[in-house]
């Protein structure tokens, strides 16, 4: 990696993790009291006005909501995509990785048969030695390169993007260096998650589609256009569907590891990737846990409310993630027919944990809650428990860990990021439904 190239690095880095994000731009809503009256759409009514009636229409109803949000947000998955065989490398095992307290494993998975020359995505893997049997495992996409989650010189420096600082420039991958090695240590928690008994599993976002405009050519998209096809179809999908798609190819491969506990993977992600990891759990319902930090906008958070961050922004700083049509709902935040609390019913009715953090006023954190709230009824209906309140509880006490409840949320004090408080709080939660590993 040039200087020029880590310099950009660390000031991506450094704004993530700053309040330059978490603090409103001008011209936002950021004002409770001028929230305009608006009504949630009902995940709990069918488009035609039709009351979803017991839980067996649900997978009905559900089946709507996909298509609603393929249709108008995310894009469609193709077909094809769906359907590629599995093809791995094991590229290393480590059984004395972390001074013995870890098996380190990192595994290509090839998206083409061109293998070595086509999209490729590498898993890295932890597995605390501690733990006897096959370990459930919380997986989650990565901002900056699979080093970045820990300060372990054996992680594989693989490629990433850089964009130079004039955007004119084309992006261009570099091999890291060595200095970006645990940058993001405070995000991940990697060492608390393995001590807790759990196995920690994750992939570069940008392996599978670089996180810029105009970059479809060099991610997963081209591979799967039918004959003839060379520009996406206004619903293909965008960045954030290749995301999801690249976290269920994770889990393809963990399916086969003896060593892992295939139905009880945990998905994460925070911000965009909290995005993605949601649309990767409403399509494909063998992630068994969700845990969604500060997913924002085009995640846990309610467009209606018009507060925070908007479909024009998303839209304009961001058409790469989304399929071409959502641009027809920029300035109609009332209109678009899907919202947060329908994202998260197509999680329902499995264990879900929903984060915000309270001086993350553009993702709206009352509104990541008031999903959270509205989702608890789908769960409800099918038998199962939501949360018990309805008035946002105070900054850092987490609501409703007891273990018959499928639905937990808190707010923390602090920015847009995720700290060792959120960690705490998903690790707890897995152990009351998982059993202390
Ligand atoms: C921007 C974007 C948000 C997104 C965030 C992130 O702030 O507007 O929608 O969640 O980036 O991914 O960090």
């Amino acid at each position: 990696m040039t200087h020029r190239a880590y310099s950009a690095l660390l000031l991506a880095t450094a704004l993530l993790a700053s309040n330059a994000i978490a603090q409103m731009p001008a011209g936002y809503n950021a004002d409770e009291s001028a929230i305009q009256p608006y009504t949630l759409l009902d995940p709990l009514t069918f488009s035609n006005g039709r009351p979803v009636r017991t839980p067996a229409d649900w997978p009905r109803r559900r089946a709507e909501l996909l298509h609603l949000f393929e249709q108008n947000v995310y894009g469609h998955t193709p077909a094809a995509a769906n359907h590629i065989p599995l093809r791995v490398h094991i590229d290393e095992t480590d059984t004395q990785a972390l001074n013995g307290k870890a098996i380190r494993k990192q595994i290509t998975i090839y998206f083409s048969s061109r293998l070595e020359a086509g999209p490729k995505e590498h898993l890295l893997l932890y597995l605390p030695t501690h733990h006897h049997g096959p370990t459930p495992v919380i997986l989650g996409l990565n901002f900056f390169g699979n080093q970045t989650v820990l300060a372990d010189p054996g992680i594989r420096l693989n490629p990433t993007w850089t964009r130079p600082p004039k955007s004119t420039e084309p992006a261009h991958l570099v091999t890291p260096d060595e200095k970006s090695r645990g940058l993001q240590t405070q995000q991940w928690q990697v060492e608390k998650v393995l001590a807790s008994g759990y196995g920690f599993a994750t992939i570069y976002c940008g392996d599978i589609d670089p996180d810029f405009t105009n970059s479809i050519q060099l991610g997963v998209r081209p591979l799967f256009y039918p004959a003839g096809q060379t520009a996406p179809a206004p619903d293909d999908w965008g960045a954030l569907g290749t995301w999801a798609w690249g976290l269920s190819r994770a889990l393809d491969y963990l399916q086969t590891d003896k060593q892992v506990d295939a139905k009880r993977v945990a998905i994460t992600g925070h911000s965009r990737l909290g995005k993605a990891a949601n649309w990767a759990a409403a399509q494909d319902p063998r992630f068994a846990i969700v845990l969604s930090t500060e997913s924002g906008k085009a995640g846990q958070s309610i467009y209606r409310r018009r507060y925070g961050e908007d479909i024009a922004h998303l839209q304009h700083s961001f058409p790469h993630w989304f399929c071409e049509n959502y641009a027809k709902w920029v300035g109609h935040e009332t209109e678009i027919p899907v919202d947060g609390n329908l994202l998260l019913a197509l999680i329902a009715p499995r264990p879900l944990y929903v984060a915000s953090a309270q001086d993350d006023l553009w993702s709206d954190p009352h509104a990541e809650f008031l999903s959270a709230v509205d989702v608890s009824r789908v769960y409800t209906f099918l038998g199962h428990q939501g949360l018990t309140t309805t008035t946002l509880p105070q900054p850092d006490q987490a609501v409703d860990s007891p273990i018959q409840h499928d639905v937990a949320y808190h707010i923390r004090t602090g920015k847009h990021d995720v700290t060792a408080y959120d960690w705490g709080q998903y690790l707890h939660f897995l152990d009351q439904r998982w059993g202390r590993q």
